[in-house]
């Protein structure tokens, strides 16, 4: 049995990564805002009130968590506000900057908290977006979401790096188009986005950190 640690647990992708890791009978932490009927219903610990963009609440979790190995570390809340070139007011402004703090900050921060639950061959999956990829932006666009998936790979290359001497691993990894709320139920199905994410976070180790993977196998470009 090995632990995970999931964020934006009550939901979409991350309900599905409890779901599936239930299945398997692992031990689950699964870190929310507001939880509910479906993440209540699996054999997982819930912890909410959680937003990962606040450090005060942050704190506690941490302390109920002091001294807890966690071997899996699944940073996966984010949000999505569009904002295309002609919407550039002051809102779309507004609304990178709380994409920024959640998509970019929010998994450096846990990170951070719970940095001494991380031990020797821990990892860490960061659910990122090939929309942030400059090589893939052929249709430009959606302004705040692209910048702040870009600056949390920039972060998970460091991570990587930061934490490579404690042989802990990082992964950034795409979902997929993924039928969720995110996308207005259009893409690919949960169980199928999750199925290969978890494949590709057991595959992840010291010899392949700090690289960017589409959940289907294929390595991304940044
Ligand atoms: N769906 C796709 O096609 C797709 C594609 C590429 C990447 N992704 C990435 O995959 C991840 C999961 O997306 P999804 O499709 O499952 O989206 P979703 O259905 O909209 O769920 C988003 C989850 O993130 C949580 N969240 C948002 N802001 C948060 C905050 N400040 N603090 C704590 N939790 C927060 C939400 O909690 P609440 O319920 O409290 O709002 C919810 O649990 C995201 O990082 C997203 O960017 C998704």
């Amino acid at each position: 049995m090995q632990s995970y640690l999931v964020t934006g647990a009550n939901r979409g992708i991350g309900l599905e990564f409890c779901r599936q890791l239930a299945a398997r009978n692992e031990e689950i932490f699964a870190v929310c805002r507001t939880s509910s009927d479906e993440l209540a219903a699996l054999d997982v610990t819930v912890y909410d009130g959680i937003d990962v963009n606040d450090p005060v609440a942050l704190e506690p979790l941490a302390l109920e968590l002091d001294c807890i190995d966690i071997d899996v570390l699944i940073h996966n809340a984010g949000s999505y506000e569009r904002a295309d070139w002609d919407e550039l007011d002051e809102e779309a402004f507004a609304a990178a900057e709380r994409m920024f703090r959640t998509n970019a900050l929010g998994p450096l921060r846990l990170t951070r908290a719970f940095r001494d639950n991380l031990y020797e061959n821990s990892k860490i999956a960061i659910i990122t977006s090939l929309m942030g990829s400059m090589t893939d932006n052929g249709s430009g666009g959606s302004y705040g979401y692209r910048m702040s998936k870009a600056a949390v790979n920039a972060a998970g290359v460091s991570l990587a790096r930061d934490l490579a001497s404690r042989t802990i691993s990082v992964g950034m990894l795409h979902p997929g188009m993924v039928a969720t709320d995110m996308t207005g139920g259009r893409g690919i199905s949960v169980e199928e986005s999750v199925r290969g994410l978890l494949a590709r976070i057991e595959e992840l180790g010291p010899e392949n950190t700090g690289r960017f993977w589409h959940q289907d196998g294929r390595e991304l470009p940044w």
